[in-house]
């Protein structure tokens, strides 16, 4: 599993993907972490395949007992299968998710994790210390009660898959030029992101917020230009129903 640090204030965030073990016919994603003093937050932490390397990459950072908090974005096993498998290894953790999808999540297994439900509305994650994240509303993108991660101070959103690429193993993890980018993105937003009109909505909440950096749960970050270069080509873009 690939680390690396994206942010380095008082508080980190590192990000773990390119898993070299990772079978064929699995979709390769990006997961994230917060980290704290005292505590770290798990931002989609992943497949029942990658809980094992996951969790070896997380104790690299920090010991068991500080990870402390989960999210889920939304509810695909691509982002949280393995919450039956964190429920045995952090009994005492809390699962931030969608309040919609509290019923369907719990089939995951979620006996000793604290759910702790999202309105439509969003909200925050306080990790203690002065560090208070966004929960953004990202709703029918894809998923019908949907949400992204915006952290005002590193200028970091984590957008779910939103900005998500099918790519190589082994792609680099910021994208370098991203006219040749645009044609892994095409697809995969074409596809699965089902209105135009959440996707205007989402488009015209995101342009409010500094962002330096955005975080996808699928293939490359964007930095700089590039987070608005795709806000353009994904507004041109004809998306669901509309394709
Ligand atoms: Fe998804
Ligand atoms: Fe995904």
């Amino acid at each position: 599993m690939k680390m690396t640090n994206i942010y380095e204030g008082s508080y980190q965030w590192i990000m773990f993907g390119r898993d070299e073990n990772k079978p064929e016919n699995i979709i390769d994603t990006n997961q994230y972490m917060v980290r704290t003093d005292n505590r770290c937050l798990l931002i989609d932490p992943g497949g029942v395949e990658l809980f094992a390397p996951m969790l070896a990459a997380v104790l690299h950072h920090a010991p068991v007992n500080q990870i402390t908090d989960l999210f889920a974005s939304h509810q695909d096993p691509d982002i949280i299968s393995s919450l039956g498998l964190w429920d045995q290894a952090l009994p005492e953790a809390k699962l931030h998710a969608s309040a919609l999808w509290e019923g369907f999540l719990r089939h995951f297994g979620c006996e000793s994790i604290e759910y702790m439900p999202i309105a439509d509305n969003g909200g925050t994650i306080n990790l203690g210390g002065g560090v208070e994240l966004q929960v953004i509303p990202a709703h029918y993108m894809h998923s019908a009660a949907n949400f992204n991660i915006y952290d005002p101070e590193a200028k970091i959103l984590m957008s779910g898959d939103i900005g998500a690429a099918l790519e190589a193993p082994g792609a680099p993890i910021f994208v370098d030029n991203f006219d040749a980018h645009i044609e892994s993105m095409r697809f995969f937003h074409q596809r699965w992101m089902p209105s135009n009109q959440a996707k205007r909505v989402w488009i015209d909440r995101v342009r409010e917020l500094d962002v330096d950096i955005m975080a996808p749960q699928h293939g490359r970050m964007f930095k700089g230009d590039d987070v608005n270069r795709f806000l353009d080509w994904f507004e041109s873009l004809q998306v669901g129903i509309a394709v």
